[in-house]
């Protein structure tokens, strides 16, 4: 496995499958791999906590790190090379170029997390350009930053595919995040009032329910029960533009947000009208082992 400190030192004919992270590597980033391992090769992965797509105050500092840990994960799974860019290769001194996908970016995380996303498409942008990636793997736990992506592709015209892959989920369904180390065992039950409220949501659109005001409020009412959780946002969108909406005529994603003992944490399942079925994610059968994180 080739592991490279700069996007100048890739061997590689371009071309191949790309899976951008931010490290601290986990099953969920193990799916995408493991997704992006049929062809074609070369098989890219790059780490690089971004600071531009954390707002002040927020956790860049603290996000968890474990170079050597990502890197024994990637040797395991038979990924090519390894991009680890430093933060002065991606933002030179001076640099005032900025990637900014607009209307998709307003409401939801965007509306939470100010100027989030637009360091989300700048990094994402920079790093197509320079691995120049046939297809390129995002977890759809990101439900929002998937359809930005998807956005920033077509109206770029990258010539990349970009394939969304379900969460993963911890046996008792908390969807895997980096995050997810930080949650102590007190917390660890009102983390889990997230995926519990959203498979309750799957049920009510898998017996038929297509109003989002009662998903939203069976949602509500679920984490209601969980004081220990403040929560910042249950909507109902559009998978396609991340449009709420009022009523389900379309895939839309459920999406919940909210902060645990000062750990943020999103989740979300997606509904499809056309099949009448949810995707729920995958769940782990025994407890993950995190890579990363401390
Ligand atoms: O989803 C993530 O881990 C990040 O937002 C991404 C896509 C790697 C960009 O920094």
């Amino acid at each position: 496995m080739q592991v490279v400190h700069s996007t100048t030192g890739l061997e590689n004919d371009f071309g191949g499958a790309l899976v951008p992270t931010m490290g601290a590597l986990h099953k969920g980033h193990e799916a995408l791999i493991r997704s992006a391992r049929q062809l074609p090769r070369p098989l890219i992965v790059s780490i690089f906590v971004n600071p531009t797509q954390f707002g002040p105050g927020e956790d860049y500092e603290r996000y968890p790190r474990d170079e050597e840990g990502d890197l024994a994960l990637l040797r395991e799974e038979g990924v090519d090379a390894v991009l680890l860019p430093s933060v002065e290769e991606i933002y030179p001194e001076g640099a005032s170029t900025f990637v900014d996908v607009e209307r998709l970016t307003d409401g939801l995380e965007g509306a939470h997390r100010p100027g989030h996303f637009r360091g989300v498409t700048t990094v994402v942008a920079k790093l197509f350009y320079s691995v120049q990636p046939q297809r390129a793997y995002f977890g759809r736990k990101d439900a929002q930053q998937l359809a930005v992506v998807r956005a920033l592709v077509a109206d770029l015209a990258f010539p990349v595919s970009v394939r969304g892959i379900s969460t993963v989920r911890e046996a008792d369904g908390l969807a895997l995040s980096s995050r997810n180390v930080k949650i102590d065992e007190t917390n660890r039950a009102t983390a889990l009032s997230l995926s519990t409220s959203l498979m309750l949501v799957a049920d009510a659109f898998e017996a038929g329910e297509r109003k989002s005001r009662v998903l939203r409020d069976i949602v509500r009412q679920s984490l209601a029960l969980s004081q220990q959780l403040a929560v910042d946002h249950v909507e109902v969108a559009r998978s396609a533009d991340a449009r709420t909406v009022d009523a389900i005529d379309a895939e839309v994603f459920v999406a919940v947000a909210g902060t645990v003992g000062g750990v943020r944490l999103i989740d979300n399942v997606t509904l499809d009208p056309s099949t009448g079925t949810a995707d729920r994610g995958t769940r782990l059968t025994r407890p993950s082992i995190l890579y990363g994180g401390s």
